[in-house]
């Protein structure tokens, strides 16, 4: 019965583990690609939902690369949402900003 809940309890905790991982990849990708444009970091992601990031975030985030592919002002992004990179890690930065959404529940650390 012992190692029944030893084996639970670190799976759990792998799991958890990888998780933070994955959001951690996000952040990095946030704050390089996306805080040139939009600053105020978490703030920014606080005014949306989960729902909402989920919906941007669909189709390995298809509507988010087109909403800035369609709008001139955003011109400078325009590589990295046309590159395989942001397709590829997109799931990552999903986790990051659903993480930190305005009805998440988590306080972003100051750092
Ligand atoms: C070169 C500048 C630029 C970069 C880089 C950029 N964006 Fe944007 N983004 C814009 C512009 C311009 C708009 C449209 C105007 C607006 O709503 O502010 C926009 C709009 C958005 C919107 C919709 C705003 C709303 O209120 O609905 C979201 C969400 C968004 N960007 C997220 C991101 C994320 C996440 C990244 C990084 C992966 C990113 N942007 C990278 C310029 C940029």
């Amino acid at each position: 019965m012992k190692r029944v809940i030893f084996i639970f309890v670190s799976m759990f905790f792998l799991f958890s583990l990888s998780s933070q991982a994955a959001i951690y990849k996000g952040q990095k990708m946030f704050v390089k690609e996306c805080v040139s444009c939009h600053s105020g970091g978490q703030g920014f992601i606080a005014k949306k939902t989960i729902r909402e990031w989920k919906k941007l975030m669909d189709k390995k985030g298809k509507p988010l690369a087109e909403l800035h592919l369609e709008n001139k002002e955003a011109k400078d992004s325009w590589e990295y949402f046309e590159g395989n990179n942001y397709e590829k890690k997109s799931k990552h930065l999903q986790q990051f900003l659903v993480e930190y959404a305005k009805d998440s529940g988590n306080v972003p650390a100051c750092n």
